[in-house]
C-alpha cells in the first residue's frame, strides 16, 4: 500500500481548530469509529491549555457515540449538520453551545459540492479497501462519502477489518452532475443501478490510513413491538390492502420507506403476516433487522438503502449470508437513496413517525414542545413530500396519557398539510386526501385521537367556530395543549377558559 499507516493520534493530529471535517456514514453504520474519538482527545488537549478547538461536522446522517458522542462531550464542535440523534449533542444543541443545522438529507451533498458551506478541509471515510489508485470499497452504509472524497482537500482512511470482502459489490455510487448539466438520475425502479460499486478518491489526497478492527452493528436491541404499536402496524396494513381493493394503489403494490424504531418494525411485521399485501420493493434510507428478516422469507423482493442499520449480531447473520443476498439489496448515496426525482418517479410510500400532527395535518417530527430538539428531520421531508402516498404514524397518547399527539397546532413544524395525506395512530387512520382543512380537523379528530382528548379537540373546534374561517384557529388558545403540559404536567388540564377571557 502506497499510504502511510498512521495510529488514530497521529491522523488527528492533521486536524486544526476551525477546520471543517466531512465523515462517512448513514447512522453508526459506516461512521468512523477511531480517529473523531482522537480528534476529541486532541481537543481536550487544547482546551487544557487553553486554546481554541472546535470543528465543524457534516455528515450522511446521525453518527455513533465516538463521533457525535465524544466531540460534543470534549467541546470540539461548533457547527453540526444535517442529522444527530446522540443524547450528547442534542444536550448541547439544546443548550446552543453547538449550532445544528437540521437539513433534507437529500440536499447536503449537493449543497457542498455548490458551495454553501465553503471547503472541506478533510474527510474521514471508514472502507472495506483501498487500493493504490484509489479505488475503495465502501463499508455498511454510503451515506455523502462519494462527495466528501471529491470536494475534501485531504482524506483519511480507517481500513475496519472486520468489513468482509463479500460486501463488494453491494454499493451503488452515482454522483449527478450539478445543474445546469445535470440530467435525469436513471433510476426507474428500486432495484435498478445507477452507478459503481467501487467509489473513488485521488491518492495524492489521502494523508494515511489508520487499521481498525471495531465491531459493526448496533449493540442496542430494537425495541420490541407492543401493542399499541402493533395496532398502529395492523392500521397501516389495513389502509394500504384497502387503498389497492379501491384500485387506487397498484395491485402489484409500489416500493415502501420505512424508518428505524419500534413503529417501523410493527409496520413491517404487519405487511409479513399480511397474505393480501404482495411481496413488495423497498426504496429507503435506513433497513434494519426486520428487513433482513423480509429479504430472507421472500415478503420484500429488494431494498435499496443508504445504511444498513442492523443490530450486531444481524450483521454477522447478514454477513454469514451475503452471497445469497448481493441481487437483493444495494446501498446508494443519501442524495439518490433519498432522491425526490426518484421517490416520485417510482411512487415510493412514505412511512415516517411524528412526534405531534395537529388538526389540520402539519407534523412535527423534531422538536419536543416546539423548543427542544430531538432528532432532526433526517429523511422525512424527502420522503413525504415526493411520496405516491405519505404516511406519517404515532400513538395517539403518550406518557401515561398526559400527552396527546394530536393537538389543535403543532408546536414546531417540519412537514406541512400540502405533503401530508395520512395520520395513523393506534386509533385508526386518518385521510387528510381530498378534504377542507376543517374537514381534515373532524376525521383527525374522530379517526386518530385518542377518545380522552376527543372531546377537548371538538371544543378547540368549537371556541375557533366562532371567528370563522378557512383553517379553524384562535391564537389565545392554539397552542393551550402545550401550555397545560409545561404548567400541569399534563394535557388533559387544558383550560381554554383561561386563555379566552
Ligand atoms: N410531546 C412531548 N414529548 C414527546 C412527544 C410529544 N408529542 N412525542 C415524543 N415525545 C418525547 C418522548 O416522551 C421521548 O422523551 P424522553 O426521551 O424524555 O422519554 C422523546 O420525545 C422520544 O419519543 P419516543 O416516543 O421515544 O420517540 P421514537 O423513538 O418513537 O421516535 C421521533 C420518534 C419522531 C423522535 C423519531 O421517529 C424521529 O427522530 N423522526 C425524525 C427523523 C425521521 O423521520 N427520519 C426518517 C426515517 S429514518
Amino acid at each position: 500500500m502506497i499510504y502511510p499507516i498512521l495510529t488514530a493520534e497521529e491522523a488527528a493530529e492533521f486536524v486544526e481548530n476551525g477546520y471543517t471535517i466531512g465523515v462517512s456514514g448513514f447512522t453508526a453504520a459506516g461512521s468512523p469509529k477511531k480517529v473523531p474519538a482522537a480528534i476529541a482527545a486532541k481537543a481536550r488537549r487544547e482546551h487544557e491549555a487553553g486554546r481554541e478547538f472546535k470543528i465543524n461536522l457534516f455528515s450522511g446522517a446521525s453518527t455513533n457515540d465516538p463521533t457525535d458522542g465524544e466531540l460534543s462531550r470534549a467541546q470540539a464542535l461548533n457547527f453540526r449538520a444535517p442529522y444527530q440523534s446522540q443524547p450528547e449533542l442534542r444536550k448541547h444543541a439544546n443548550a446552543g453551545e453547538v449550532h445544528y443545522n437540521d437539513r433534507h438529507l437529500s440536499e447536503i451533498a449537493q449543497e457542498f459540492r455548490y458551495g454553501f458551506y465553503g471547503k472541506m478541509n478533510i474527510a474521514i471515510v471508514e472502507v472495506q479497501s483501498i487500493d493504490d489508485e484509489g479505488n475503495m470499497v465502501l463499508g455498511t452504509s454510503v451515506g455523502c462519502t462519494p462527495t466528501w472524497l471529491q470536494v475534501a482537500d485531504r482524506v483519511i482512511i480507517e481500513l475496519n477489518e472486520q468489513i468482509p470482502e463479500s460486501i463488494h459489490g453491494l454499493h451503488d455510487i452515482y454522483v449527478p452532475l450539478d445543474p445546469p448539466a445535470r440530467r435525469e438520475i436513471p433510476i426507474y425502479a428500486a432495484h435498478d443501478r445507477a452507478g459503481s460499486p467501487i467509489a473513488h478518491v485521488d491518492p495524492r489526497k489521502v494523508i494515511g490510513v489508520v487499521r481498525t478492527s471495531m465491531p459493526l452493528g448496533k449493540e442496542e436491541a430494537f425495541t420490541p413491538v407492543d401493542e399499541t404499536t402493533r395496532r398502529i402496524g395492523e392500521n397501516v396494513c389495513a389502509f394500504l390492502i384497502n387503498e389497492m381493493k379501491q384500485g387506487r394503489m397498484p395491485k402489484s403494490f409500489l416500493p415502501i420507506q420505512s424508518g428505524v424504531g419500534n413503529i417501523a418494525n410493527a409496520v413491517l411485521d404487519a405487511l409479513e403476516s399480511s397474505n393480501e399485501i404482495p411481496p413488495f420493493e423497498m426504496y429507503t434510507e435506513v433497513v434494519q433487522d426486520s428487513v433482513l428478516k423480509l429479504l430472507e422469507s421472500g415478503h420484500c423482493k429488494f431494498a435499496s438503502t443508504c445504511s444498513m442499520t442492523f443490530s450486531h449480531d444481524a450483521m454477522m447473520e447478514f454477513f454469514a449470508n451475503v452471497d445469497k443476498l448481493h441481487d437483493k439489496l444495494l446501498m446508494r448515496p443519501a442524495e439518490i437513496s433519498n432522491n425526490p426525482e426518484v421517490i416520485r418517479r417510482i411512487g415510493v410510500i412514505s412511512m415516517n413517525t411524528a412526534i405531534e400532527a395537529d388538526l389540520f395535518g402539519n407534523i412535527n417530527s423534531s422538536h419536543v414542545g416546539g423548543t427542544r430538539l430531538m432528532n432532526g428531520i433526517g429523511g422525512s421531508g424527502d420522503f413525504t413530500r415526493n411520496a405516491y402516498t405519505s404516511i406519517f404514524m404515532c400513538p395517539s397518547i403518550k406518557k401515561d396519557d398526559c400527552i396527546s399527539t394530536i393537538v389543535p397546532m403543532v408546536a414546531h413544524v417540519d412537514h406541512t398539510v400540502h405533503s401530508v395525506d395520512i395520520i395513523v395512530t393506534d386509533q385508526g387512520v386518518a385521510d387528510l386526501r381530498f378534504k377542507d382543512p376543517v374537514q381534515c380537523a373532524h376525521e383527525i379528530i374522530e379517526k386518530a385521537a385518542h377518545p380522552v382528548y376527543r372531546p377537548l379537540l371538538r371544543e378547540y373546534l368549537r371556541l375557533c367556530e366562532k371567528k370563522g374561517g378557512h383553517v379553524l384557529m384562535n391564537p389565545n388558545i392554539a397552542l393551550a395543549f402545550h401550555s397545560a403540559l409545561l404548567s400541569d404536567g399534563d394535557m388533559r388540564k387544558v383550560d381554554f377558559a383561561k386563555f379566552m377571557a
